[in-house]
């Protein structure tokens, strides 16, 4: 069905095209269980990844479990208002009638270290990603202050891009790491992640995903 926007305000600013992204802050504790289930003994995930970093390990099922849970709701609301955008104010979800879940297809960590970097890429294989920030090297702040003074700060940045320059239009968004915040984006959003230089880890971690909707009557209760 065709989209037609219905002015409800005298003025209004808005970017109706584009992207949705979602930003959570994730509680303490959700970032320290992650911590703690990063081992060596999770598999080696790099061969389906892009990155020049020195690990991308696997989540097992009980970290999915973990982030599932700690994340699942507010990937169901980025899913509600993606869902209310796109079609300006029309479907929202109908939890009467539908069930909802999120399934998460694949998951990792990211050890990133000085001076490695993860060149532009998309993900495939879902609807969803995500990335979760879970530790930063000692004395980055510094460099950061250092690289604040340039007219274009990107040192260990992740940088995403959508569509073609043009007037009015937005193609870039390029976010600062910080411990316990999280995004989820659509999968084939470009992006990409700048190198550092302080000695250290810069730990994250994605998942693909896709957001379920059931209809009840389909489900079957055993
Ligand atoms: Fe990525």
């Amino acid at each position: 069905m065709s989209v037609i926007f219905k002015p409800e305000q005298e003025e209004h600013l808005f970017a109706p095209f584009g992207p949705t992204m979602g930003y959570y802050r994730m509680h303490e504790e959700l970032v320290d269980q992650l911590n703690s289930k990063m081992s060596d003994r999770l598999g080696d995930y790099s061969d389906h990844l892009v990155g020049k970093v020195s690990q991308e390990l696997a989540f097992d099922d009980e970290i999915i479990e973990i982030a599932q849970k700690g994340l699942g709701q507010f990937v169901g609301r980025y899913q509600a208002y993606s869902e209310y955008r796109n079609n300006l104010g029309g479907k929202q979800l109908d939890t009467k009638n539908n069930n909802y879940a999120l399934q998460v297809v694949s998951g990792w960590f990211v050890r990133q270290f000085e001076n490695e970097y993860n060149p532009l890429h998309i993900h495939t294989g879902s609807r969803l990603s995500c990335v979760g920030y879970l530790k930063l090297p000692e004395g980055i702040e510094d460099e950061w202050e250092e690289d604040y003074k340039d007219h274009h700060p990107a040192n260990g940045h992740i940088q995403f891009a959508s569509g073609t320059a043009a007037g009015y239009t937005c193609t870039n968004f390029i976010v600062k790491p910080q411990v316990g915040d999280f995004y989820v984006f659509p999968s084939q959003l470009f992006h990409c992640v700048y190198p550092f230089y302080t000695k250290g880890e810069r730990r994250s971690f994605s998942m693909n995903m896709n957001f379920l909707e059931v209809p009840k009557e389909k489900s079957v209760d055993k």
